[in-house]
């Protein structure tokens, strides 16, 4: 174990220091863009008839920024972190690093561009242009040259269950991405997808499903087996329970897409095995989910003191949730009444708000401090506020669109004696109204805590204090 500051001028902390800084700078853009949209659906005409202000631009823009551009920025950041520490070795090249912050920095801003102007593939979160999927797929190529080409590199005979997580959300996302981009180009910023019909909408929420099994959950369960057991000073609850959760994980998920599809032409025995593989994916989210919870025992206390530890945790609550909801709403009774609601955003902002906001969050105030070698963030005060408002926001979100969504599931179903619908269309979208609001506000608290994080993150990179980090690593703890 070579330890303290002498050993991280071996590690590539630049390439790190610039994904966590933009995470946290496309953070605040998409969400600030979430709360635009979320304040057009309260109060329509927002917009003022500008079309690249219009809804239906920016909804692709909010959900490409948050996923692709803070998520993404989170995901390079914390895999380069913990692939170099767990390895004990630099990455394997810093030049095809630097590369894919810039190649992942271009494929946002193009985003930007495009999707405002209305450049839309229409396949959900896959909208970006044939050209744009290009670079993405060269970028994507580098990133697992580095990471795998790191791991090959290592100093240490095992790989750390994190990098199981991370290697597979890299594998997964290129197969993803390559499969359901196919198109054939019809001008410069115009294709059509190589499939048709129910196989072009198979194809999708194949995709759509697995983006939410790697992109939003595998590569941030790499940062929960990672930065929670640092973060307490314990090895991780269970290895072994570790290695189970990862291959019914990624085994399990790639066969839950055609819940998106239920009752639709898609062939009924294929919307079975969609929901009967979503039910059975409970058990390997609820393993995880305890495996990192379980890994406080005997430190719970270190809840109360410890803002960084909360964000880790809760994000693990918020996980357990949306992992339970899922697998509910992927019944087709259920669907049933879910589907087309705003049940869904519920669902997905739990999902999205509660962990894989709140994992990114707490990670990055782990690393951040690190990248500028200081033992710990500027503002703890700063810190708790942040958890604070993120988690009444979260709940505001959260609360509010479950209500609207059963709401409307059952004003939508409701048959008077004779046959006709008790409400009209119209009369359920004014009930919504309130709930929108709720929405509005729980964003705006979200994204206050957001610019708050932004805040302490500047004054950590400029602030003169110089504490030297102890360094173990979390090999060392997982065999402690
Ligand atoms: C301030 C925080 C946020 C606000 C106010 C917000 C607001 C919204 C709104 C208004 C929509 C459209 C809902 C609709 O069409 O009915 C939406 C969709 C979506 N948002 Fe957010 N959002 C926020 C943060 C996030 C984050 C951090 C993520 C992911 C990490 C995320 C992921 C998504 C996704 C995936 C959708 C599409 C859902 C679907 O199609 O079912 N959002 N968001
Ligand atoms: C066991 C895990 C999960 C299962 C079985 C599951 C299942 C479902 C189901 C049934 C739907 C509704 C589909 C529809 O009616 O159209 C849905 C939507 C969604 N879920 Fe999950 N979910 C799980 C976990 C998560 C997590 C952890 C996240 C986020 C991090 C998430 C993000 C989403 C998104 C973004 C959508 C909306 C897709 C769209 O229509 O645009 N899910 N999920």
């Amino acid at each position: 174990m070579r330890s303290g500051s002498a050993k991280q001028e071996n590690y590539n902390d630049k390439v790190v220091r610039l994904f966590s800084l933009a995470a946290v700078v496309w953070g605040v853009v998409g969400m600030a863009v979430g709360c635009f949209i979320a304040a057009q659906l309260a109060w329509p005409e927002l917009g003022h008839g500008i079309a690249w202000l219009s809804y239906g631009r920016l909804r692709p823009l909010h959900t490409n920024a948050v996923i692709f551009a803070f998520g993404g920025c989170a995901l390079f950041a914390t895999s380069y972190y913990v692939v170099q520490r767990t390895c004990h070795t630099r990455l394997f090249s810093d030049a095809l690093a630097e590369f894919t912050f810039w190649g992942w920095q271009a494929v946002i801003v193009a985003a930007a561009i495009t999707l405002p102007l209305g450049y839309n593939q229409s396949k959900e979160y896959a909208e970006l242009e044939w050209p744009i999927d290009i670079l993405i797929t060269v970028v994507w190529v580098a990133y697992a040259a580095v990471f795998f080409g790191t791991l090959a590199i290592r100093r240490v005979k095992h790989i750390y269950v994190a990098n199981w997580f991370y290697g597979a959300f890299i594998v997964a996302v290129a197969l993803l991405h390559v499969v359901n981009s196919a198109a054939i180009p019809a001008g410069w910023l115009k294709s059509y997808s190589v499939y048709a019909g129910v196989q072009d909408a198979m194809v999708q929420w194949w995709y759509g499903h697995n983006a939410v099994g790697f992109f939003l959950t595998a590569g941030f369960l790499g940062m929960m087996y990672y930065f929670i057991p640092k973060q307490v000073g314990r090895p991780v609850y269970s290895y072994r329970l570790s290695i189970v959760h990862f291959w019914a994980l990624i085994f399990t998920y790639m066969w839950a897409g055609p819940h998106h599809l239920h009752y639709t032409a898609l062939p009924d025995w294929t919307q079975s095995l969609g929901m009967v593989f979503s039910l059975i994916l409970l058990a390997p989210s609820w393993g995880g989910m305890i495996n990192g919870i379980m890994t406080l025992s005997g430190s719970w206390h270190k809840l109360r003191t410890d803002p960084v530890l909360r964000f880790l945790i809760v994000s693990l609550s918020f996980y357990g949730m949306s992992t339970f909801e899922g697998p509910m709403m992927a019944i087709k009774t259920v669907n049933a009444l879910s589907h087309y609601t705003d049940w869904t955003i519920g669902h997905v902002h739990s999902g999205a708000l509660g962990w894989v906001g709140l994992i990114s969050m707490g990670s990055l105030y782990y690393l951040i401090p690190r990248m500028y070698g200081k033992q710990e963030m500027y503002s703890k005060p700063a810190i708790e506020l942040h958890f604070w408002v993120s988690t009444v926001g979260i709940v505001l979100y959260i609360a509010a669109m479950w209500i609207a969504g059963v709401m409307q599931g059952l004003m939508w179903r409701s048959i008077n004696a004779d046959g006709t619908l008790t409400y009209t269309f119209v009369e359920s979208v004014k009930a919504t109204y309130p709930f929108y609001v709720v929405r509005f506000i729980g964003g705006l608290l979200y994204v206050f805590g957001m610019l708050v994080m932004a805040w302490n993150v500047w004054q950590t990179a400029r602030s003169n204090r110089f504490v030297p980090v102890p360094v173990r690593t979390v090999t060392q703890l997982a065999h402690a």
